[in-house]
């Protein structure tokens, strides 16, 4: 851990203290959980079941992340999340995600240094304030900046593909095997086959590659620089440059508020990015996947993966969890809101999971933390949203938790931590972004070094021999 990082550790160990209570309650409570099929060996051909939303279909095969719904197990390259948030940063996080192996000193002061020189975007960020930014949703701003920060470096401008030896295949399994049956009638079977395939000619290069990986530090670096930007402009003020003494996610906070963060704060926006780093084949970074495969530029990339985070469905629902509890009031109010919400079969905002039929252990972490930074500098409007939070979790647990496993995940508790760190509501969906691109990046440098374009298929229902009618006799 660099020097800077082991202060903020040992200066808060309350905070390590609560992560470990969390990870011991997490491993009483699903113990006796079974393993997941198709976690061992994987024998060829897999069948699988998939549903609407492609639930069930594999994508690709990978290294990089692991997510087990049955236990609510959530693991960055072989490292459980416990682990990580106790005894990490975001930066060896990010080393880890992109290296498939964790940084020896020297390997992440490289690293840390090089990610600090990146946070400099001066370029990008002139473009940026030119932007009529009280007008654009920070998302959108967000992805602008993104695109344009490929004025730099892309692999585009780089392109010495060397081979690489075929690495063994597992199988991502953090949506198989199903856990729920696919919704709606019908469903179809699939085969899946192990397909020995050469590297493609035209293949980027391998993520061992120093080049490919600057792009992602870049990337890491400058969605940090840019929300804190984002945010200043929206308030009338002007961008700040990073403060070299201070953590990533240090600098973040510094750069967004122009104070130093307390080291409870630093810490606990480490611990939330650390959270938000990867979380297996979800929607954006499916999306990102998609656009790389293309061949298209990793910022491109990026950029897609920023716009499907942006829905409510996925990174959008932090935002939405805090308008919801403003919107029930106070915990008096929940056994109310709640059952009219069901009859109107509304859907509860920070609830539910593709992959968790068990309490996502992001948000075991974030709950108490919650209520950690909460009770310790939490306004009196944060503390009511929290109460309220704290009784609709209890009304859920007891409704949907029962009948269909819906649980808390992230975005429950997230919005709640920031909310009492005093960040804008806005900016919390940007700050899942500042934190996903390393997911993104190291699993886009992954997928390129065996490229193969997306094109699944739509079963067409439409009809056939239709007759072209004239405009005028239609
Ligand atoms: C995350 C989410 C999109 C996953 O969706 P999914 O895997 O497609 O799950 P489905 O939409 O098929 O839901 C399965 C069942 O659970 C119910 N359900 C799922 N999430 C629910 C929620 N948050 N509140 C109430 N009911 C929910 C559905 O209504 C459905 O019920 P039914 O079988 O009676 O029709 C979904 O749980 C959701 O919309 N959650 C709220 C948004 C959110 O917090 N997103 C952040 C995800 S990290």
């Amino acid at each position: 851990m660099s020097k800077i990082c082991e202060r903020m550790h040992a200066e808060t160990e309350d905070i390590t203290k609560i992560i470990l209570q969390a990870a011991e309650k997490a491993r009483a409570e699903t113990s006796s959980e079974p393993e997941p099929g198709l976690t061992g060996k994987i024998k060829w051909p897999i069948e699988c079941t998939v549903g609407p939303g492609l639930e069930g279909a594999i994508a690709c095969s990978t290294k990089i992340g692991y997510v087990n719904g049955a236990k609510g197990w959530l693991i960055y390259q072989g490292y459980d999340i416990f682990d990580l948030c106790a005894h990490s940063t975001f930066e060896e996080v990010s080393y880890l995600l992109l290296h498939g192996h964790l940084p020896n000193k020297e390997q992440l002061d490289e690293f840390c240094a090089k990610l600090r020189s990146f946070l400099h975007i001066p370029h990008t960020l002139r473009t940026v304030m030119n932007l009529p930014l009280e007008q654009l949703n920070p998302m959108a701003a967000l992805r602008f900046g993104a695109n344009l920060m490929r004025q730099r470096l892309t692999w585009r401008d780089n392109e010495s593909a060397r081979p690489s030896p075929e690495s063994a295949i597992y199988t991502d399994e953090d949506s198989i095997p199903m856990e729920t049956k696919p919704m709606g009638e019908e469903h179809a079977i699939y085969e899946f086959r192990k397909k020995k395939r050469q590297r493609p000619k035209d293949a980027r290069k391998n993520a061992d590659d120093a080049s490919d990986i600057e792009s992602c530090m870049h990337l890491i670096a400058g969605m940090s620089s840019l929300t804190a930007a984002i945010k200043r402009i929206r308030e009338d003020r002007l961008p700040i440059e990073p403060d070299p003494t201070l953590s990533h996610a240090g600098n973040l906070l510094y750069m967004m508020s122009g104070k130093r963060p307390s080291p409870e704060e630093e810490r606990l926006m480490d611990v939330s990015l650390i959270l938000h780093a990867d979380h297996g084949m979800n929607a954006s970074t499916f999306a990102a996947l998609v656009v790389a495969s293309t061949m298209s530029d990793i910022y491109f990339s990026v950029g897609a993966g920023i716009a499907a985070l942006n829905g409510p469905l996925h990174g959008g629902a932090n935002e939405q969890v805090i308008k919801l509890l403003e919107e029930i009031g106070s915990p008096k109010n929940v056994d109310v809101w709640f059952d009219k919400a069901a009859s109107e079969k509304r859907r509860v905002m920070g609830f539910g999971h593709r992959v968790y039929k068990a309490y996502d252990p992001r948000a075991r972490i974030l709950g108490p933390l919650a209520d950690y930074v909460t009770s310790k500098s939490g306004s009196k409007r944060a503390k009511t949203l929290l109460a309220t939070a704290k009784k609709l979790e209890k009304k859920v647990a007891t409704t949907l938790g029962k009948e269909k496993k819906i649980f808390p995940n992230v975005d429950y508790y997230s919005g709640l931590v920031y909310e009492s760190m005093g960040i804008p509501q806005d900016i919390f969906t940007p700050l899942f972004a500042v934190s996903r691109v390393s997911g993104w990046t190291a699993r886009i440098l992954e997928y390129i070094a065996y490229n193969r374009i997306f094109r699944p298929r739509a079963l067409y229902v439409g009809e056939f021999d239709k007759k072209y009618v004239a405009l005028n006799k239609r």
